[in-house]
């Protein structure tokens, strides 16, 4: 070698692997897999009816496909994948299935417990992969229009049972003095509104008070209005608007944004417009995804792998897609009270939502001008 040869570094020893790791990850990776697999054939027992069907009683696939008038190979299929994965039980000598009741109140019925509805969403938000894949390697993102209209139908699943459930038993209750200002009689907004169902709720409970629910996707709006008139309310309708135009003009006593503002291609804009539509003393009550801004204050929290997936496949994206902040679900509710604060809203309590491990409350209100009491 002469002097004047670049000098190469002597070759590394690869650091020893440590093979239990290895074969713990390995695990790892075929539980989430054997998880998303899972989730698909839950959502099918949910769209199809079996677990209904199978709550009728113990049954073998023959005696459980008539019930749910579906086909024997299929069911037999799938009784396979839920005995094995420990979503319903086997008794071999029987032949028969069952679904235990504590299993049965998370995958039936219409309150917040059914978390069926939450894996038809896991399909869903993998449907978009080939557009998602274009967004990480050019940007942009893949807009709200992609995703419907199953994201309506998916979305109203996920929070209906929880509205039923908290809303106003356990989220108006959670604002000092709103229940008292909705049964006095306010006008009220709901942004963000998707089909609604917290408006109708909203409407029926509080008979003196009106209700608009504003949402940019008419499909959604449809299903609130069919529903509405349904109930028979006078008090509740729904507008076709981009809330960053909402009305500030006759304002608002109350206005309502559930799980909206971290989609928002402009969130602080929409926060100020917020704050401005309101009366002064008006609520403002934001419901927003629970987790802290900082990923290291997110390592140990449980639900953050689900939201920060969810917001890199849908919450995220679709802002992005309109060259917006991009947020995404887990902007953290230090970020949350720094925005607020920037947007007028000085006092802001954060409460959970009973029974909801995912969502805030985040209560705030305009403030009343400051009036000068000194006398000269
Ligand atoms: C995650 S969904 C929540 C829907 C409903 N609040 C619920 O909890 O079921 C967010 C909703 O906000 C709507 N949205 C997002 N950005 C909007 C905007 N700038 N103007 C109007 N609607 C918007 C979407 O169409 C969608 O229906």
């Amino acid at each position: 070698m002469t002097a004047t040869e670049p000098t190469r570094s002597a070759p590394q020893t690869p650091p020893a692997l440590d093979a239990e790791r290895a074969e713990r990850f390995a695990e790892h990776l075929m539980e989430l897999t054997t998880g998303g697999m899972l989730s698909h054939l839950i959502g099918i027992g949910h769209r199809t009816g079996l677990f209904d069907a199978l709550a009728a009683g113990p049954a073998d696939s023959p005696t459980l496909a008539r019930r749910a008038n579906l086909h024997e190979r299929y069911v037999r299929e799938w009784l396979g994948a839920m005995a094995t994965g420990g979503i319903v039980s086997y008794d071999p000598g029987e032949g028969s299935f069952t679904l235990p009741a504590e299993h049965a109140v998370c995958l039936r019925g219409s309150t917040a417990a059914n978390l069926a509805p939450f894996t038809l969403a896991v399909a869903h938000l993998g449907e978009h992969l080939d557009e998602l894949e274009e967004a990480f390697r050019h940007g942009g993102g893949v807009p709200y229009e992609r995703f419907r209209p199953r994201f309506t139908e998916i979305m109203d699943g996920m929070s209906r049972g929880v509205f039923d459930d908290q809303l106003i038993s356990g989220i108006v209750p959670a604002v000092p003095g709103l229940a008292e200002r909705l049964s006095a009689g306010a006008r009220v907004a709901d942004i963000g509104c998707g089909t609604g169902h917290s408006v109708t709720l909203l409407a029926a409970e509080y008979p003196a008070s009106t209700f608009t629910g504003y949402d940019f996707a008419s499909d959604a709006l449809d299903r609130g209005r069919a529903e509405v008139a349904e109930r028979g309310l006078a008090n509740a309708s729904f507008e076709a608007l981009d809330i960053v135009e909402l009305p500030t003009d006759p304002p608002f006593d109350v206005v309502f944004a559930f799980d909206t503002i971290h989609d928002q291609a402009e969130p602080a804009r929409v926060l100020r417009r917020v704050h401005d539509a309101l009366v002064p003393g008006g609520h403002f009550v934001m419901l927003d995804t629970r987790a802290a801004t900082e990923l290291a204050d997110n390592l140990d929290n449980p639900f953050a792998p689900l939201l920060y997936s969810v917001s890199t496949l849908h919450c995220m994206t679709v802002s992005l897609a309109r060259s917006g902040a991009g947020l995404g679900t887990v902007w953290g509710e230090q970020l949350a009270r720094r925005m607020l604060a920037e947007a007028g809203f000085t006092d802001v309590a954060v409460s959970e939502v009973p029974d909801d491990p995912l969502d805030s409350v985040y209560s705030c209100r305009r403030p009343e001008p400051v009036t000068d009491r000194t006398t000269r």
